[in-house]
C-alpha cells in the first residue's frame, strides 16, 4: 500500500485553522478538520456546480460549508443532534433583512429571573446560579421564536455562549472543571449574534444546494451511484467519547437521554479474536460504512477520508491500512494514503507505546 508522507495536510486535519474563518469559527469542535483541508480536495477532485459531494460524518459542517463556498453541493449526514445544528446554521442561506430584524430584536431581551433551575448536579456544577438563570430565560425566549431558521440561529449562538460562561475545559477526552472568572452569559450571547449576522453579511453565499440532516453512516439515505465526490472523517478508533465531551450541551438544549446516542461507530462492543474487542467492533462498523459509501458512489468518485490510529494499552492499531484493505476487498482502488502527522501513544500520560499516525485515505471507485 502507497503510504507518503503530505507535511502540507499536518494542520489542515486539525480543526485549528477554523478559528481564523468566518462562520466556520462559530462553533469550536476539536474532532473537526479545517475548511483548508476541503479546499485541498476540492481542487484536486475538480469539484464544480454539476457535482455532488457527500460527508457520512458532518461533525459541524466543515465540508458543507466549504462545499457551499465554493458553489458545490453537497449532502451530510451526522448522528449528533448538536453537529447537525450546528452545520445546519453554517449552512443555511438566510432573508438578511429578516434576521437582521431578529437580532437587534434578541438584543432587547429584558431579563427575567426563571422561577426555576435545572437541579442537574453536572449543571451546578460547571455553571454559577447566574449563568443558569441566564441560560434557562435566553432559551426559554427562544423556544418562542416561530421562524425555525432564525431559532436554531440564536440556539446555536446560546449554546456557544453557555459554554463559554462555563466552568467546563474540553481537555481530550475529558471535561474538567476549572473555577476562574467567567464573563456572563447575556454579555457573550449579545456579542455572538451581532459578530454572526456581521459574518453573514460579508460572506455573501450563493444559494446552492446543501442538504444537513441526522442520519447513520451505516445506512444513509441516498440513491444508489448519486454521489460524486467524498470528503469526511470518522470518529477515530478510541479516541473519543462524544456522548462525554458534549454531555452539557446535552443535558441543556437536547431532550434526550444519553444512551440513545450510543449509536455510534465502535461503540457495540462484541467479543472477538486478537483485537479489543471495541477494535472489533469498530471495524464491523467502518465495513458496514464502507460498503454503503460504495453503494452510494458513481463509477469513478473520489473519497479523501482522514483517520487516525487506535492507541491501546497492548499497542497501536494502524487504521488507515485496515480501513484501506477494507475498501479495497469491497471493491475501491486505493489511489494512496497520504501521512499527514504522527503522534505519539501513549500509556499512563508518559509511557511511550508506540507512533500513530494521522492520514487521508484516497480511494476511487472503478
Ligand atoms: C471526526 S468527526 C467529523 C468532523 C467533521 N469533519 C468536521 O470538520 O466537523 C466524526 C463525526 O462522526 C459522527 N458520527 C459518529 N458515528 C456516526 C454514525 N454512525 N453515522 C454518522 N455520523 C456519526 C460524530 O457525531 C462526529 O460528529
Amino acid at each position: 500500500m502507497r503510504l507518503k508522507k503530505e507535511e502540507s495536510l499536518k494542520d489542515l486535519v486539525t480543526f485549528k485553522p477554523n478559528k481564523l474563518e468566518p462562520i466556520h469559527n462559530w462553533y469550536w469542535y476539536k474532532e473537526g478538520y479545517s475548511k483548508g483541508f476541503v479546499e485541498v480536495f476540492l481542487k484536486r477532485f475538480k469539484a464544480n456546480s454539476n457535482s455532488l459531494v457527500l460527508d457520512p460524518f458532518a461533525g459541524v459542517g466543515t465540508t458543507s460549508l466549504t462545499c457551499k463556498e465554493y458553489g458545490v453541493p453537497s449532502v451530510a449526514f451526522d448522528v449528533s443532534p448538536l453537529t447537525v445544528l450546528v452545520s445546519k446554521v453554517k449552512t443555511r442561506d438566510y432573508d438578511i433583512e429578516k434576521l437582521q430584524e431578529a437580532v437587534k430584536e434578541a438584543g432587547k431581551w429584558k431579563f427575567v429571573k426563571p422561577d426555576k433551575i435545572p437541579k442537574d448536579k453536572w449543571l451546578k456544577r460547571i455553571f454559577s446560579k447566574y449563568a443558569l438563570e441566564d441560560i434557562v430565560f435566553y432559551r426559554a425566549k427562544i423556544a418562542e421564536v416561530k421562524d425555525e431558521k432564525i431559532r436554531d440561529f440564536l440556539a446555536l449562538a446560546l449554546i456557544d455562549s453557555a459554554m463559554k460562561s462555563s466552568f467546563a475545559y474540553k481537555d481530550g477526552a475529558f471535561v474538567r472543571i476549572v473555577k476562574k472568572g467567567v464573563p456572563p452569559v447575556k454579555k457573550v450571547f449579545k456579542y455572538k449574534i451581532h459578530r454572526m449576522l456581521k459574518d453573514l453579511k460579508k460572506a455573501e453565499l450563493n444559494p446552492v444546494p446543501t442538504k444537513v440532516e441526522v442520519g447513520d453512516a451505516r445506512d444513509i439515505e441516498l440513491e444508489d451511484e448519486s454521489v460524486d465526490f467524498v470528503i469526511t472523517s470518522p470518529p477515530y478508533l478510541n479516541k473519543i467519547e462524544y456522548t462525554k465531551i458534549y454531555k452539557t450541551e446535552y443535558a441543556l438544549f437536547f431532550n434526550q437521554p444519553e444512551t440513545k446516542l450510543r449509536a455510534f461507530v465502535g461503540s457495540r462492543v462484541e467479543d472477538f479474536g486478537d483485537m479489543p474487542p471495541i477494535a472489533e467492533a469498530y471495524f464491523k462498523d467502518m465495513t458496514l460504512v464502507m460498503k454503503e459509501l460504495y453503494r452510494v458512489c458513481k463509477k469513478d468518485a473520489k473519497l479523501a477520508i482522514v483517520i487516525g490510529g487506535g492507541c491501546f494499552p497492548e499497542g497501536v492499531i494502524e487504521v488507515d491500512t485496515k480501513l484501506a484493505n477494507i475498501a479495497q476487498d469491497i471493491g475501491f482502488k486505493v489511489d494512496r494514503i497520504l501521512v499527514a502527522r504522527e503522534n505519539w501513544c501513549t500509556k499512563k500520560r508518559v509511557i511511550k507505546i508506540g507512533k500513530m499516525r494521522e492520514s487521508v485515505v484516497l480511494l476511487k471507485k472503478s
